[in-house]
């Protein structure tokens, strides 16, 4: 019976702990598409999230795309803090660039 209590009461964890993950994805994945999408939509007149995937993309390496995030971030009003950019950040690269890892 302790077993069992235990044994539900790790998979409710579990369960917990994946779905607020998802939703954290969702959430920076609207906010990067409520605050950019709109113009690289203009801009490429239609898709515009091939402006990630250009063959002469302006981010060639984790850290210039950090900085263009945050160039961007700055530019428009959107406010967004360290963290904000941070995740929008990792979400291109996870989604779209796929460059190494920095060492720190
Ligand atoms: C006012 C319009 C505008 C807004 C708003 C905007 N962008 Fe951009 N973005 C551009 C333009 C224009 C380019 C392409 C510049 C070029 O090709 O020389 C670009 C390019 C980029 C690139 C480089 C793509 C590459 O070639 O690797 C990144 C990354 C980027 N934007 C991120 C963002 C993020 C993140 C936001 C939201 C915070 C954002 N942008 C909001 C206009 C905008």
């Amino acid at each position: 019976m302790r077993f069992l209590i235990l044994f539900l009461t790790t998979l409710l964890l579990l369960t917990i702990s994946l779905h607020s993950k998802s939703e954290n994805s969702n959430e920076i994945k609207q906010l990067h598409d409520q605050q950019c999408s709109g113009c690289h939509i203009n801009i490429t007149d239609g898709d515009g999230l091939v402006i990630y995937t250009r063959s002469a993309r302006m981010a060639n390496s984790l850290q210039e795309l950090e900085s263009l995030v945050k160039h961007f971030a700055d530019g428009s009003d959107a406010q967004w803090d360290q963290t904000q950019i941070q995740q929008v950040t990792d979400y291109l690269n996870q989604n779209y660039y796929g460059f190494v890892e920095k060492n720190e």
